[in-house]
């Protein structure tokens, strides 16, 4: 990374009151620096590859993330073929960058591996176990949050190494058929992808702005008074984060107009069901797949 922690900062939050950080290390610019990256170097062209090495160091990274009782119940599934990533692609509505990456990490939630050891382990009658917690809600929480730790230890992993990388949560449109295209057995569900790639330097995206700390920042208890959701000061703070994102956007040669500002985004993914792209029906396609989530 060539820019300093205050000038990463100053991009994070666009205000002209910035939080006093303790460090400005290696790890905090690392950080700092983060922003998706949908355009990669194209394969074949020099310095373009995501070799073994990334990916071991990567795993290395997440499986580092702490992990509900040492369940570590995740898997990654590399996908490099040009086809299997092409389908991938278009299945989670990402073909642009999906096709250009070399490499698409498919992150799963994996509860199969602690199945297979419970079928292993007869019960006082001679049959196998019966899987009583692997079919509550905590036994998916504890995946998903796993899964989310170390795909995200990942990501920084990769970042600090100077590759580019971008969730695909679009994996979640149609699970059934990624589930076919991956080979994915009961009690697993692909959570998101990550296309992983070297960034092309000429097509950096801007990093972008997030909320203020004093909205996320809550000091020992959440302070919404009774009659309201949140504290006004949340509003105030919305608002003006509103005004950030919509100044970035325009900044940046994307103005989307009055709909397109933050919090008619926000507004449209809570109300609008087509805003979930087939998401709405994840329930039954968990339970199908072996998370009753109960
Ligand atoms: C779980 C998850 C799923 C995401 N899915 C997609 C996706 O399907 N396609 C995409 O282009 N970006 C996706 N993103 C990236 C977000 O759009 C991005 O992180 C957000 O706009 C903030 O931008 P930044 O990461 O550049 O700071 C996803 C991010 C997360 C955390």
């Amino acid at each position: 990374l060539t820019e300093s922690v205050p000038d990463l900062l100053a991009q994070r939050y666009r205000t002209a009151q910035l939080p006093a950080l303790a460090a400005a290390d290696a790890t905090i610019a690392t950080l700092l620096g983060h922003r998706s990256v949908r355009r990669f170097l194209h394969h074949g062209e020099p310095g373009s590859e995501v070799t073994e090495a990334h990916v071991a160091t990567m795993v290395a990274a997440a499986q580092s993330a702490s992990t509900s009782s040492d369940v570590q119940a995740w898997s990654v599934i590399e996908v490099r073929d040009p086809e299997r990533r092409a389908l991938l692609g278009d299945l989670s509505d990402n073909a642009v960058h999906v096709r250009q990456a070399p490499l698409t990490l498919v992150w799963v939630a994996d509860l199969a591996r602690q199945h297979a050891l419970l079928a292993r382990e007869p019960d006082a009658a001679g049959s196998p176990a019966p899987p009583v917690n692997g079919r509550l809600l905590e036994a998916g929480l504890v995946s998903f949050l796993d899964t989310a730790l170390a795909a995200q230890n990942a990501a920084v992993a990769a970042e600090s190494m100077g590759l580019g990388i971008c969730y695909l949560g679009g994996v979640r449109n149609e699970p059934e058929q990624v589930a076919e295209l991956l080979g994915l057995p009961a009690h697993t569900f692909a959570l998101f992808g990550m296309c992983v790639g070297v960034p092309d330097p000429d097509r950096l995206p801007r990093r972008r702005p997030r909320l203020p700390q004093s909205v996320v920042r809550h000091a020992e208890t959440y302070g919404a008074p009774p009659s309201e959701p949140v504290r006004l000061s949340d509003l105030e703070g919305m608002a003006a984060y509103d005004d950030t994102v919509a100044a970035f956007d325009l900044e940046r040669g994307a103005d989307r107009g009055p709909g397109g500002r933050w919090a008619a985004r926000m507004r449209r993914r809570l109300a609008d069901v087509a805003a979930l792209h087939g998401r709405e029906r994840l329930r039954a396609v968990m339970r199908e797949r072996g998370f009753p989530l109960e």
